[in-house]
């Protein structure tokens, strides 16, 4: 690599304190910070400490002082409501300083933390932006969590609010989120005290006096409240994301590197330009959501779309090509799955020719690895540069990608293309020594990462040496393993732990375990991540049943796919489980999971060297066939 984006990244490499202070240049600060970069106490770093700045004031009020008031902040495009909605950056404004003040009302003060459990209706961001305002910390968790995860959420954060709506709509049926609400509150141990309702018309939740407030009626009530100084460090908020096992990792974003961080991406990977519309079709409840759908676009003056629909169905394959061509979108961001979604019911793209796309520049896709028959199918019909990168909730922001706003570099499909500015990526084996270029490895990025990634774990500092930075020293391990090639081109294989990723969602296969384990005739289990041609991956089960149970396989089977449904939520998008004899192990006991999921991919294996009793690999290998799995090319 010789290009401009060579010498840049170089730079954010040999000189961050320059490369990143020169980016905060484009955020408005309080107070400036004392260092760029708090070295002092490895391994944890600190990024424009003592520095001071209101994340909402640089993503509403400063561009409503710029003379953007007029400007769409906020088009909420609803094809399942069969509705479009601008919000203009003045009208946000409004919107969110009152807000702020329900929320102070209701006791919330800086630091303080908020749930929001919103489907994706503009309030949701809002909401968002209130609790920033005011310095509260939000946490945002899917609609598609059912009460259970939302109560686990609630244990770990302790909000003193949570902001919700009263339902969230899918094609064909409307969620009422009020009861899974008011049944995580009811199973949480930690007590909210008040929370905020929007009432949707598709379904009024009935409302609990002195607990839940009307959304419209207190925001109608509420004076407006001004920007609060919070530090660089301060958190702005908590993203739970699955681990490997049923309880979620607290994910904490600072305010001061967040958003330096994400205004350089908008020009430097998305080649953005303020005043432009910009569309991440994702969900707030997702970290996409929150960096590409609310921050990253409204701190870089742009009109961000909240869509509420999905690629296909709503009404049909075409959606994404109306919306792009309806707002004038140059920028639009999905995630794999939803390609393969839509070409798979209109695979000659004729849908796309209803449309005028003379504004679209560029498709971005994440979430899951690429598979180079989307990206090509998707530039041939498109004619715009498909661009994958790879990122985490972890990081906030592409790890590696294609850094379009600096050089459009050639692609080679398969790869996320190269590092990110700030992140000097390695690839070890397992003695922790580094590999020759283009073999596999972990994936992982000497420390320190670059403003607007994670600083630690929401009250758990421990797990986050534990879970990663203790195994390389020195070094933030992805999760994730693949190879850099000698053009210093990332490809990204594979996790190396049980998180799966099933339609560009991650989830925990130790999670869905452990809620299969709680069935009354279940006496081990395990779930894997097969390879699913829509979703990339689908969840299986196999259990093993204890001694002497009679029920039918059958009933057991489906009480299994509605205790995921109603204890994790429909996300999970399990829906098969197969009982087995037995479960393949280590001789140490440690269950195959790796293993069985190459048999039912009809992938080839070695047979593992600790194996405890092959046969039951041949009985697994069995099982999966006559189930219409582990059939090879
Ligand atoms: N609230 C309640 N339920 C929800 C939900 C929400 N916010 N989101 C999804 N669900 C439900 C769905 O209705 C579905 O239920 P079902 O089992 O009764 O059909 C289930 O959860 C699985 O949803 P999903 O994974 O969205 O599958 P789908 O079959 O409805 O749609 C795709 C398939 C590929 C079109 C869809 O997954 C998609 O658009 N994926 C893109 C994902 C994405 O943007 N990820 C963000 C990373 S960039
Ligand atoms: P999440 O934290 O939900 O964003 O999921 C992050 C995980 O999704 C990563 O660790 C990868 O396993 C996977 N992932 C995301 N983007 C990509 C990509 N572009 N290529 C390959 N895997 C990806």
């Amino acid at each position: 690599m010789t290009g401009p984006f060579s010498a840049l990244h170089h730079r954010s490499l040999t000189d961050p304190e320059g490369f990143w202070g020169e980016a905060a240049g484009k955020i408005d600060w309080y107070e400036p910070w004392e260092r760029v970069l708090d070295d002092a106490n490895p391994p944890f770093y600190r990024w424009f400490k003592g520095g001071v700045l209101n994340t909402c004031h640089n993503a509403v009020d400063r561009h409503v002082a710029a003379g953007r008031g007029d400007q769409p902040a906020i088009i909420h495009d609803s094809p399942v409501t069969d509705s479009i909605f601008t919000i203009t950056y003045r009208d946000l404004q409004d919107r969110v300083a009152r807000m702020g003040g329900v929320l102070r009302g209701l006791g919330v003060e800086k630091g303080d933390r908020v749930i929001v459990y919103m489907p994706m209706v503009p309030e949701a961001l809002v909401a968002m932006l209130a609790c920033a305002r005011i310095g509260a910390i939000h946490s945002v968790v899917f609609g598609g969590f059912a009460a259970r995860e939302l109560a686990t959420r609630i244990d770990d954060a302790q909000p003193k609010v949570i902001v919700s709506a009263s339902c969230g709509i899918e094609p064909g049926r409307v969620i009422a989120y009020k009861p899974m609400l008011d049944a995580a509150i009811d199973q949480a141990t930690h007590k909210v005290g008040s929370t905020v309702i929007l009432q949707r018309p598709q379904c009024e939740a009935a409302l609990i006096a002195g607990r839940d407030h009307d959304w419209q009626a207190a925001s109608a009530a509420a004076s407006p409240v001004d920007c609060v100084p919070v530090l660089a460090t301060d958190p702005l908020y908590i993203l739970y994301t699955s681990g490997t096992t049923g309880q979620p990792k607290g994910i904490v974003r600072d305010n001061g590197g967040h958003a330096v961080a994400l205004s350089w991406t908008m020009e430097g990977i998305y080649g953005a330009r303020p005043g432009e519309a910009y569309w991440a079709a994702s969900d707030v409840g997702w970290v996409v959501g929150h960096s590409y759908i609310v921050y990253a676009p409204l701190l870089h003056g742009c009109t961000t779309i909240v869509f509420e629909g999905k690629p296909v169905g709503t009404p049909d394959a075409g959606t994404f090509w109306r919306v792009i061509s309806q707002h004038k979108i140059p920028t639009m961001f999905t995630a794999p799955t939803a390609l393969r979604a839509i070409r798979r019911e209109d695979p000659e793209g004729r849908l796309i020719r209803d449309y005028d796309l003379s504004s679209y520049r560029a498709l971005f896709l994440a979430g899951e690895r690429s598979d180079p028959e989307t990206v090509r199918w998707a530039e041939t019909q498109l004619k715009v540069p498909v661009i994958d990168h790879w990122w985490q909730t972890e990081t906030g922001w592409a790890i590696a990608g294609n850094p379009m706003g600096v050089e459009l570099m050639p692609v080679k499909y398969g790869s996320a293309t190269v590092a990110m500015p700030g992140w000097d990526m390695k690839v070890l084996d397992f003695d922790g020594g580094e590999v020759p270029a283009g073999d596999i490895g972990a994936l992982v990025a000497k420390l320190p990462m670059p403003p607007g990634t994670f600083p630690t774990l929401w009250n758990a500092e421990q797990r986050y040496r534990d879970a990663y930075l203790s195994e390389y020293d020195g070094y933030y391990k992805t999760g994730d393993a693949g190879f850099i090639d000698a053009d210093g081109y990332v490809h990204v294989m594979t996790r190396v732990d049980d998180v799966i990723n099933v339609a560009g969602h991650r989830l925990s296969t130790g999670g869905m375990e452990e809620v299969l384990a709680t069935h009354p005739a279940v006496a081990e289990c395990a779930v894997i991540g097969v390879n699913d041609q829509l979703k990339g991956m689908l969840p299986l089960g196999l259990v093993v049943l204890k001694a002497g149970v009679d029920q039918a396989h059958g009933d057991i089977v489906k009480e299994l796919v509605g205790l995921v449904r109603s204890e994790i939520g429909a996300v999970a998008a399990f829906k098969t489980a197969l009982v087995v004899d037995r479960l393949p192990k280590t001789r140490s006991g440690k269950i195959l999971r790796g293993t069985m999921k190459k048999i039912a991919d009809g992938d080839s294996y070695t047979m593992p060297a600790t194996i405890d009793d092959p046969v039951i690999l041949e009985e697994i290998q069995g099982a999966l066939q006559t189930a219409g799995y582990a059939q090879t090319a």
